[in-house]
Order: structure tokens, then C-alpha cells, then sequence
């Protein structure tokens, strides 16, 4: 029997979901799944996770939450790394010490900047390998320890750099996200999400509505202008995107979660950073990198600066 020890760390609504669905998962008769929850805080005690599933089922589990500290992080094949953005950098520096020499990383954030840099930084670790993960499923968390999945979405996954993921573990992780896949031009799958998070997540945080409130007119000009800068920007980073498919799939997402509260209208309303710096903020800054226009992706920018800086105050 083989033993794969896979690490969530982050636990947000959506690391408690991806925690959620890997756990209860059903790994072939030859193998065993060992799945922690790693929480930045130093806590290393039993929770009672609760769970609403898609289908307002309430579920519970009891599970030891590991701290960054605990020694069990050495023992993982695996570790995704679920924390918003800006917080990815500072959280790596802290865990790769404490990693296994051959352990891999998969990112799964909002928005696009991090990979870069941790790239460069895995160099010094000829074992490891680094993958990239993209969700548009959706959950929100009511309390700490309770979280409801509220929509349906597609998660992928692909190699960016490094050793690539085992092919087991890939099994593994494909079998128990739902509508998971393995996409091996992941960077054009995380600009795809980047048009979706910059059309919907500042929109719906100024705003403060729902995703599906986007569907009305009123917000038809500003969403085009949106994603016509991001294919600009993208087409200059060597990426093509197609403004009718990306239309449609940010109209697509918009109707799959339409009840949805975005990720970034939650974190203005509980007065938390956004993750703007990585959505708006990287197609601002490569825009100007490549002296492209992004107006209305700089409104947004700015928009939702302005509210952090309120929040802050
Ligand atoms: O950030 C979010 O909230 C999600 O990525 C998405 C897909 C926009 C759904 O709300």
C-alpha cells in the first residue's frame, strides 16, 4: 500500500473546500490518503469543520489543523497552497525549510503575479516541482470552521516549472475536485481566469452586488472594455485569448454564480486586503509595462484602492 500525504494549506473557504473534497475522496484500494489542513496560525488542535454542501446537505468532520510549524509538513508529497495573492511570497519563505527535499507546490489563487517569483526561488531546489491551479468553483465561508459550497465550477491544473507531479498524485487530486483537469498550457487557463476575476471581482466589490447582477445591461460597456484590455495585455505576454470565447465566459461564470458573493466583494465587506495588486493591478501593470491602454481595468484599480485605504482608516 502506498502512502500519499497531501498538505492544504490556507484555510479559507476555499482550502477548506478543497480539504473537504480531497478528504473525503476515494483513493484506489492500493493506496492511502493522509490530507491535512494547515493553518497560518499557530494551532495544532481538533476542529469540528462544518460543510453545506451544494445541496444545503450539512456534513461534519473532526480534524487536527496543523500549524507551519508542525513536523508532519516534512513528511508531504504535496502541499497546495491556498492563501490570497499577497500572501504567498512571505508564507513560502516560511515553509520551504520545513518542506520534504522532493515535496511538490501547487498555487491556487486569485489573480497572477506569485509563480514568477517562487520560480526563481525553486531553482535551489533541483527535487521540487511547481504546479498551477485555477478554480471557479465557489464557497463562502459563515464562520471559521464552517464553510458552504455555493457554486459548481471548473478547477485546472498544469505544470509550471520544476519536477513534474507525480502521476499518481495527479489521479489522485483529479479524481477528487470535482470537474477537475489536467490542462498543460496552464499560464493560458490562469489568464482565462484572470479576465473572469477582473470583469467580476471589482465590478461586484464597487458595486456590492451579487455576481449575477452583472448580467444587466448597465455593466455590458465597462465588462467589454475590461476584457478587451486583458486580451490586449495578454496578446503582448504572448498569450492568445479570443475576445467572443472570453465574452462568453465571463457571461458563463456570471450565470454559474450568480448567487455568489465574489471573493473580493467578501473581502471589502469584512474590511480585509483584496487581492486587486494580482487581478486589476497585474493587467495594469503589464499594460504599462508594454505601453498598452487599461482604462477601465485602472478605474477598478483605483476603485478598489480607494476602499481598502477607507478600510484601513
Ligand atoms: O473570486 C471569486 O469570487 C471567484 O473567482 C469567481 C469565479 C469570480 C466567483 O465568484
Amino acid at each position: 500500500m502506498t502512502i500519499y500525504r497531501i498538505g492544504i494549506i490556507g484555510a479559507g473557504a476555499i482550502g477548506q473546500l478543497i480539504f473537504q473534497q480531497i478528504s473525503t475522496s476515494k483513493p484506489r484500494l492500493s493506496q492511502r490518503l493522509l490530507v491535512q489542513l494547515i493553518s497560518r496560525e499557530p494551532e495544532s488542535v481538533p476542529q469540528t469543520l462544518r460543510f453545506t454542501d451544494i445541496n444545503q446537505q450539512q456534513q461534519h468532520e473532526v480534524v487536527d489543523v496543523l500549524g507551519v510549524h508542525s513536523p508532519e509538513i516534512a513528511k508531504l508529497d504535496v502541499i497546495i497552497v491556498c492563501v490570497k495573492a499577497y500572501q504567498v511570497e512571505a508564507l513560502i519563505n516560511e515553509l520551504l525549510p520545513n518542506l520534504a527535499p522532493n515535496c511538490h507546490i501547487i498555487l491556487l489563487h486569485n489573480g497572477m503575479g506569485p509563480h514568477i517569483h517562487l520560480a526563481q526561488k525553486l531553482l535551489a531546489y533541483p527535487q521540487m516541482g511547481l504546479s498551477l491551479a485555477t478554480t471557479s468553483q465557489g464557497a463562502l465561508r459563515s464562520a471559521k470552521w464552517h464553510i458552504a459550497h455555493t457554486g459548481i465550477g471548473q478547477t485546472i491544473i498544469g505544470h509550471y516549472s520544476g519536477i513534474t507531479l507525480k502521476q499518481p498524485l495527479k489521479n489522485i487530486l483529479l479524481k477528487a475536485i470535482p470537474n477537475a483537469s489536467w490542462h498543460d498550457q496552464i499560464l493560458s487557463a490562469l489568464w482565462q481566469k484572470l479576465v473572469i476575476n477582473c470583469a467580476i471581482n471589482p465590478l461586484t466589490a464597487f458595486y456590492q452586488c451579487r455576481n449575477g447582477q452583472l448580467a444587466n445591461d448597465e455593466y455590458k460597456a465597462e465588462i467589454k472594455q475590461i476584457i478587451a484590455e486583458c486580451i490586449n495585455v495578454a496578446a503582448a505576454d504572448n498569450v492568445e485569448l479570443e475576445m467572443l470565447a472570453c465574452h462568453e465566459l465571463v457571461y458563463k461564470v456570471i450565470a454559474l454564480t450568480s448567487n455568489n458573493l465574489s471573493s473580493m466583494y467578501q473581502d471589502i465587506y469584512h474590511q480585509r486586503q483584496t487581492e486587486i495588486d494580482y487581478i486589476s493591478g497585474y493587467i495594469v501593470a503589464r499594460g504599462r509595462h508594454h505601453q498598452i491602454a487599461v482604462k477601465a481595468n485602472n478605474i477598478n484599480l483605483e476603485r478598489i484602492k480607494s476602499l481598502e485605504a477607507q478600510i484601513s482608516h
